[in-house]
């Protein structure tokens, strides 16, 4: 992760200073797609460096093939092996995959980007995250730890709170399999579908006094103990909810980390400009539009 990160940034250097913005978008997916197929199935795609443009095509030759095939010599033959249940669900192992690793890394790449925008929209709590970086590494370059990870408590509630503004996964639906008691006077029937849409939680004023400011106030530990554990559900909740969230955050933060202590961020996109579309993600319309600008020492 430390080396995608750094990666992403060497890439991102040559628009500092230039005074154009730029869409930030495509170096933060590039950077979370390599960082999930390595992590989670050990393949190098190295998109960032131009590398595996046709990302279902790499994968589908090199694990989930590979393994099935290395494991059962019956299946070295091709005209046996295409037609057993092994071939198609391999091809299905695929789809799955092209969906996990696709959606993996965009709903981190898009929260990235939509952190970032927030700061370069408030330059004191952005000042605020680097003041945290800081105090953690100095003016070191060493790799992230998995401590350093629990320090950055004020990045955390920069994060929780971006995504109460724009929870990326923006619905999410379940199947009652039987009458389910909501409360006193709402049962669910059962075959109903019940649609979740986050905003209506994230943006509930009995909840959040001021809903459409950035705050990340919000997510001091003690504001937190003080609410219904769903009143913020941008991963959603139970036995279904999502099984990446514990990654997500480690990525988003050791991308975040080293960023900010690489450069300032600003914009002349403001928080009113913003608009959001429902795709398989929230998307924000237009591109990201964001200055680089380098921190010269790091305490600068
Ligand atoms: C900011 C980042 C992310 C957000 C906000 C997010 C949010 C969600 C949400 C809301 C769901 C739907 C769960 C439900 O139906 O109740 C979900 C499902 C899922 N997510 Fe994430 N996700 C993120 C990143 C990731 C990453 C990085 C991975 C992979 C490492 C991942 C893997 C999955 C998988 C496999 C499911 C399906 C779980 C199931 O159906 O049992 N997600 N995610």
């Amino acid at each position: 992760m430390n080396e995608r990160a750094r990666i992403m940034i060497q890439k991102m250097q040559h628009h500092c200073g230039s005074g154009v913005e730029v869409d930030f978008y495509p170096y933060f997916f590039t950077a979370s797609f390599d960082t999930l197929c390595e992590a989670s199935f050990g393949v190098q795609v190295d998109s960032q460096l131009g590398r595996g443009r046709d990302w279902a095509q790499v994968i589908f030759r090199v694990t989930p093939l590979f393994m099935e095939r290395l494991f059962a010599a019956w299946f070295y033959m091709g005209y046996i092996y295409e037609k057993t249940s092994a071939a198609k669900k391999m091809k299905k192992d695929c789809d799955d995959f092209r969906e996990f690793s696709k959606n993996g890394s965009e709903t981190t790449a898009q929260t990235n980007c939509f952190i970032l925008l927030m700061l370069a929209n408030h330059p004191d709590y952005q000042e605020k995250v680097f003041e945290e970086q800081y105090n953690i590494f100095g003016d070191t370059d060493r790799p992230i730890t998995p401590d350093d990870l629990d320090k950055m408590e004020y990045l955390e509630q920069v994060i929780k709170e971006t995504l109460r503004l724009f929870p990326v996964v923006p619905m999410f639906a379940r199947h009652a399999e039987e009458d389910t008691k909501l409360t006193q006077n709402y049962v669910l029937p059962a075959g109903a579908t019940a649609v979740i849409y986050p905003f209506f939680t994230h943006y509930d004023t009995e909840l959040w006094p001021e809903p459409n400011k950035f705050n990340p106030d919000n997510f001091t530990a003690e504001k937190m103990a003080n609410r219904h554990k769903y009143a913020f559900l941008p991963f959603s909740g139970g036995a279904r909810g999502c099984i990446g969230n514990k990654f997500a955050m480690i990525t988003m933060k050791t991308t975040l980390s080293i960023f900010i202590r690489q450069f300032r961020v600003s914009t002349t996109k403001k928080l009113e400009d913003i608009e959001v579309y429902m795709d398989l993600v929230l998307r924000c319309k237009g591109d990201w539009n964001m200055k680089l600008e380098r921190r010269i020492n790091q305490k600068s």
